[in-house]
């Protein structure tokens, strides 16, 4: 039911109202336009508000804790003191969407103590940017308060306009597969982040956090009103247990004008640390191809036997369609031992450390590294999470011996299912993905993989924080409806559903969406709600730093002409330009290859067709282009043999044009700019 809209608004005043409650600080952004004020009222209970443009957008929101250990940590609050201050800093991203990122806020720092019994005290300090607010809780050191047996944090998101939602829903089986809702705020049910909003006057909103480190995961749920609360993964013998001092992850709000500008914000980022590790050039930006899609489809199998993909022999021809074709990795899924019988059920016979008979590891790594290609490694665990910690090691030293440098990891079980062994023969207990035991796991292959100059695209992961800033050989994750279930998924993903991963997921970071099927065909002939320009324009639109060339050998043979896009188009970016869009109907990216003067174009439509006009003003001054153009053909749609209606074509251009490009239902575009002076 839709909360009626006088309804919705007197209730919110009435939330607002409260006599006895007193403003004791506030922050604004650089630019002014967003202001965040804290009260505390007459029970002692704190709460932060947000306005934009003057206008309420977060009404009065509570902070505090449940603690298993402890009394609630929410009232008898005063605030004991206050700090302000400003940082505006450049730094250098090793890879990525830019190659410089501006950190510019102004922060509040707000110091709460209990009045009565203990005295406890926590730390509010909020980040006011131009686009949007940060804020996190800092619990100090003391005697009342050494353990935190966290149950729940109450931190709220009272949101004061009525807006349409575009949502997953959280801690249900799948983890993070699923399409997105989108309904009314009012009809939000328990919701994973990011969670995009667009508001009724038009102002874009995604909340999620930053820098999700040894704690839950938050998820949200709708209370009334409006109001979005933190719900926290659940985990035991309570979500979160953290030795004082502690900080929580940041509490994100990114609020803009458009939502172009939400998928250009760099909040998340910015409220990660700094770069641990030091000089990262070993990780090499690429793309790389795989025996992954044909046992998606059905045509071969993780198992040993007559249908192995992970063969010797089939692997060397994979190496050799990645060195004619210019692309680093070979993905190689089913190498090791442990997918007989049914794998999904028996993680805990997985062995990372040795290949399957019929796959001579050693020798094909030389044979890679002979035509200058790289093996990419697989460690699919089945959530036997600490059988597989087990031998992590040594399974990065082969890797590493090998020359592996990228690794993929897989945690397929239902959500809540993961198993935990803390001692052999003790028991084994059950975790979530998102829950802290897993975020201290998945950071843990993260740091050991650094040690031996390893990156990591982690699959069922743990959702996406900006943790690469800080650890940048966390390269992607999936944690998304990705291509596989274009291969088997019923329904398969349908046309706005990557417009949505834009607007939404995509604001956590990198996806490794595994985009270019060409063939536009999954099993049984299923046919992907696509046109063959669209899976072009998927290496632009969708942001990873390894994509994969995920179609076979021979679907590429069949379309020369859209393969070549797939090797031009480059994965690391000086620049990254959102040109425009809507939630869920269309979007067109456009990004400067780093290190080089192409520029390359992507746009993905949803259900109508339309034509942009897109200004090149990107493009640099006083220079021409070859624009090479791969678009949708006329009568193109998302349907049978409409799907494969495709024109490539070339033109000159300058800053000073603007190209017209028409996207069928279903469709995409995609363009390579090559300076020509
Ligand atoms: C799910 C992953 O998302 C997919 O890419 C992989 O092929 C399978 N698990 C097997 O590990
Ligand atoms: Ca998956």
């Amino acid at each position: 039911m839709r909360f009626p809209r006088l309804l919705f608004a007197a209730a919110l005043a009435l939330c607002a109202f409260d006599a006895q409650a007193e403003t004791v600080a506030q922050a604004t952004s650089p630019d002014g336009v967003i202001k965040v004020e804290l009260d505390v009222n007459g029970e002692g209970r704190v709460a932060y508000r947000v306005f934009d443009h003057g206008k309420p957008l977060i009404g009065d929101s509570r902070l505090g804790f449940i603690f298993r250990n402890g009394r609630e940590f929410l009232r008898n609050l005063k605030l004991d003191a206050q700090a302000t201050s400003a940082f505006d800093e450049t730094w250098e991203q090793p890879w990525g969407e830019r190659h410089y990122v501006r950190n510019h806020y102004n922060e509040l720092r707000a110091s709460f103590v209990e009045t009565d019994h203990d005295h406890r005290r926590f730390d509010v300090v909020f980040r006011v940017f131009d686009d949007g607010v940060g804020f996190r809780y800092e619990i100090p050191e003391q005697p009342a308060l050494q353990e935190a047996q966290i149950m729940e944090e109450l931190t709220e998101f009272a949101i004061a306009r009525p807006a349409t939602a575009w949502w997953i829903p959280a801690l249900e089986w799948n983890r993070e597969e699923y399409l997105y809702h989108k309904t009314p705020l009012q009809e939000v049910g328990v919701a994973q982040t990011p969670l995009t909003l667009r508001t009724d006057d038009g102002t874009h909103v995604s909340i999620h956090e930053a820098a999700l480190v040894d704690y839950a995961g938050m998820n949200l749920m709708h209370g009334e009103n409006g109001v979005l609360r933190a719900l926290l993964t659940p985990g035991s013998p309570a979500k979160v247990v953290r030795q004082t001092p502690f900080d929580t992850p940041w509490r994100t709000i990114e609020i803009t004008d458009s939502a172009a500008q939400l998928a250009e914000s760099n909040l998340i980022l910015n409220l990660n640390a700094p770069n641990q590790l030091g000089e990262v050039s070993w990780f090499k930006p690429s793309k790389f191809v795989g025996v992954w899609w044909s046992m998606h489809l059905g045509q071969q199998t993780w198992a040993t036997g007559p249908q192995h993909a992970a063969t010797t022999a089939n692997t060397r021809r994979y190496i050799d369609f990645a060195a004619k074709n210019g692309f680093r990795g070979v993905l190689v899924e089913g190498w090791n031992p442990g997918w007989d019988g049914d794998w999904f059920a028996n993680g805990w016979g997985f062995d990372y450390t040795r290949a399957t008979k019929d796959f001579d590891i050693d020798g094909l790594s030389k044979y890679a590294a002979s035509r200058n290609v790289h093996l990419v490694g697989h460690h699919e665990t089945g959530c036997a999470v600490s059988h597989y910690e087990s031998q992590l090691g040594k399974a990065l030293d082969l890797d590493a011996r090998l020359g592996i440098d990228v690794v993929k990891t897989g945690y397929v079980c239902d959500a809540g299912q993961v198993e935990r062994q803390d001692e052999a023969d003790g028991p084994v207990v059950r975790e979530w993905h998102e829950g802290q035991w897993m975020s201290n796991h998945y950071l843990h292959v993260v740091q050991e993989a650094a040690q031996r100059h390893i990156a990591i695209d982690s699959h069922e992961p743990i959702k996406d924080t900006g943790l690469r800033r800080t650890y940048p050989n966390w390269v992607a994750r999936e944690g998304a409806r990705g291509m596989e279930y274009n291969a088997w998924g019923n329904p398969p993903n349908p046309p706005e559903h990557e417009i949505n991963l834009v607007f939404a997921r995509m604001l956590g970071g990198p996806m490794d969406y595994t985009p270019g099927i060409v063939s536009l065909t999954g099993r049984n002939g299923q046919e992907i709600q696509s046109t063959l320009a669209r899976q072009l324009a998927l290496y632009v639109c969708i942001y990873s730093p390894v994509q994969m060339v995920a179609d076979l050998p021979e679907h590429y043979a069949q379309h020369q002409d859209a393969f070549q896009f797939i090797k031009d188009v480059a994965v690391d970016w000086d620049e990254s330009h959102v040109l425009a869009g809507e939630v869920g109907e269309y979007v067109a990216t456009a990004r400067k290859a780093r290190d080089s003067g192409e520029w390359f174009l992507g746009a993905m439509n949803a259900y109508d067709p339309r034509t942009l006009s897109l200004p090149l003003s990107f493009l640099a001054q006083g220079k021409h282009y070859r624009a090479e153009i791969y678009r949708d053909g006329a009568g193109a749609d998302w349907h049978g043999a409409a799907r494969f209606r495709f024109v490539r074509e070339a033109k000159t251009v300058t800053r000073d044009d603007a190209l017209s490009l028409w996207l069928a239902a279903g469709g995409g575009a995609a363009v390579r700019f090559v300076p020509l002076d």
